[in-house]
C-alpha cells in the first residue's frame, strides 16, 4: 500500500481526490495541503512515496516545488495534474522532474492508473538519482577481517541466497557464538519464515511507526527468536504487508542493528532497488550467490556492473558460486573470467541434504552438520569471521551436534543462544 500527498489549491479538488483515495483501499492518505509551503515542510516529515501536485497553482510556481522535492527526497514519485495537456504543460511537468501527468478533470481509474504507473518508475532509480539522495550512505569499510553486516542476496531469483543466509547466521551462531540477528528484506518471498519455519505476526514492516523515536526498543519487540538462538526479523506474508519499506529505514535499521549485534546476515532480494542498494551499500560484505549455468553467470556479470555503477566496488563483493554441478554449463576458470572476479567459495549441487532440510524447516547446518553443504558453510563463516571457531573440533569431540530443537529442549526461546553459547562454544582470543 503506498502512501500518498496531496497538494491541491482547490479545496474541491482536494476532497475529491481524498475521497476517491480513502473509498478505495488500495492506498493510504499520508496527507494534503492546500498551502505549498505547509506541504513541503510535511512532505519532508511524512515520507510519502508519491506525490500527487496540481501544476495550476495560484501562489506558487508548481514546477519549482516539484524540483524542490526531487532535489530533497529522489524515491518520491510524483504525479502531476492540470486543467491544461499542451505539449508545453506535459513538457513543463517532465522537465522538474514528474513520472506521470495527469489531465483535469479524470476519473477515478485514470487516477489509479496513474499512480500504479508512477509506483513503476519507483524501482528504477538512476545512479545519479539514488547518489544524490543517499550522499551520506556512505559503505562503510568493516575491518577487513571481521564483518559484522553480511547481504546475501543474488544475480537473479534462485541461486539459493535465501539458504545459504539462513545456515550461515545459524552456524555464525550455534558454533561461532555470535549474537546473531538474520533479517529478511525479501518482502515478495520472504523465505526465512518457511525455512526456518517460524510464525510469528511481528514483521520487519510493522517496525517502521514510531521507528525514529526509539529504534532499538523497536528492533527488540520485533525480533523473533529462531533456530540456534539466532534472532530473526521476518518479512511479512504479502497479504499482510502494512507499509512498503522505505530506503531511509533500511538505512536506520542496520545502524541500529550494529549497536545491538555482533553479526547480521540480510537475505537482500535480487531486484535493483532504493531499499537494496541502500542494504548492500550499509554492509561490510556482499555475498553474491550464483549457479554455474551460463544465464546466471552472465547475469552476475550485469549486476556486478551495475552495482558499480551505484558505487558499491567489486571489493565489497565475495563472489560465490551456489549449486555446482558436475556437468556445469561452464568451467570456473570462464565463470571467473566472465564475472571479473575469482570465487570466493564454491557450495556443491546437493538436492537430498538441501531439500531434506528445506522441506523439515531444519537449516542443513543443524539437520546435517557433516555434510558437504554444511562444511562449506563453516568454511564461508571462517573467511568472513576469522575469529570463528568450532570449539568442539578443538576440544576433539567427534560428535555431531544435536538440531537445536533437542540442545534447546527445557531452554525457554529467548534465552536458548546465549546459554547454549556458554555451554559450548567460545571466541578466540584475538
Ligand atoms: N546447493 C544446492 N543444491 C541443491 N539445491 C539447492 C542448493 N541451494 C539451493 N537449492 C534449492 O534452490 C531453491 C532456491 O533456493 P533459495 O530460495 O535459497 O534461492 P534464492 O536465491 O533465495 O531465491 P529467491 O530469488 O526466490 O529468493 C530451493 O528450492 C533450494 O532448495
Ligand atoms: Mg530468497
Amino acid at each position: 500500500m503506498a502512501r500518498i500527498y496531496i497538494l491541491d489549491d482547490s479545496p474541491t479538488a482536494l476532497s475529491n481526490i481524498e475521497r476517491a483515495l480513502t473509498a478505495s483501499g488500495m492506498h493510504e492518505l499520508s496527507g494534503s495541503s492546500s498551502r505549498p509551503q505547509e506541504a513541503l515542510q510535511q512532505i519532508e516529515s511524512l515520507h510519502p512515496d508519491v506525490i500527487i501536485i496540481d501544476l495550476d497553482l495560484k501562489d506558487a510556481d508548481a514546477a519549482s516545488i516539484i524540483r524542490e522535492v526531487r532535489r530533497a527526497t529522489s524515491w518520491i514519485v510524483i504525479v502531476a495534474m492540470s486543467a491544461n495537456d499542451d505539449d508545453a504543460t506535459l513538457e513543463l511537468a517532465r522537465g522538474a522532474g514528474a513520472q506521470e501527468f495527469l489531465p483535469k478533470p479524470f476519473a477515478r481509474d485514470e487516477l489509479f492508473g496513474a499512480i500504479e504507473s508512477a509506483l513503476r518508475h519507483q524501482a528504477a532509480v538512476t545512479p545519479a538519482e539514488y547518489d544524490n539522495a543517499v550522499q551520506t550512505n556512505q559503505q562503510p569499510q568493516g575491518p577487513q577481517d571481521n564483518y559484522q553486516v553480511v547481504s546475501v542476496t543474488g544475480p537473479k531469483g534462485g541461486t539459493g541466497a535465501s539458504v545459504i543466509a539462513a545456515n550461515l547466521a545459524l552456524l555464525a551462531s550455534q558454533e561461532g557464538g555470535r549474537h546473531t540477528l538474520l533479517i529478511d528484506l525479501d518482502i515478495q518471498h520472504g523465505s526465512l519464515r518457511r525455512l526456518l519455519r517460524l510464525e510469528s505476526t511481528k514483521s520487519i514492516d510493522s517496525m517502521m511507526d514510531g521507528f525514529s523515536s526509539g529504534p532499538d526498543v523497536k528492533l527488540q519487540g520485533t525480533i523473533v527468536p529462531g533456530p540456534a538462538g539466532v534472532s530473526v526479523l521476518l518479512a511479512p506474508s504479502i497479504a499482510n504487508l502494512q507499509r512498503p519499506l522505505t530506503y531511509d529505514f533500511v538505512e536506520g535499521l542496520i545502524t541500529t542493528a550494529r549497536r545491538s549485534f555482533d553479526f547480521i546476515v540480510i537475505d537482500v532480494p535480487d531486484a535493483i532497488d532504493a531499499n537494496t542498494l541502500t542494504a548492500l551499500r550499509a554492509s561490510d560484505r556482499i555475498l553474491l550467490i550464483s549457479s554455474t549455468t551460463d544465464l546466471s553467470v552472465h547475469a552476475s556479470q550485469a549486476t556486478i556492473a551495475m552495482y558499480s555503477a551505484y558505487g558499491i566496488s567489486k571489493d565489497h563483493l565475495a563472489y560465490i558460486l551456489n549449486r555446482s554441478e558436475v556437468n556445469s554449463d561452464l568451467s570456473a576458470t570462464t565463470v571467473e573470467s566472465l564475472a571479473g572476479l575469482d570465487i570466493f567459495l564454491q557450495f556443491p549441487y546437493d538436492p537430498i541434504v538441501v531439500s531434506a532440510s528445506v522441506n523439515r524447516g531444519v537449516p542443513f547446518v543443524l539437520q546435517k552438520p557433516d555434510s558437504q553443504m554444511a562444511r562449506k558453510v563453516r568454511e564461508l563463516a571462517q573467511k568472513l569471521l576469522p575469529s570463528f571457531i568450532r570449539k568442539a573440533s578443538e576440544e576433539g569431540e567427534e560428535g555431531v551436534p544435536a538440531l537445536a530443537a533437542v540442545q534447546n529442549a527445557g531452554v525457554p526461546a529467548s534465552d536458548q543462544g546465549r546459554k547454549q553459547k556458554k555451554r559450548r562454544f567460545g571466541f578466540t582470543k584475538s
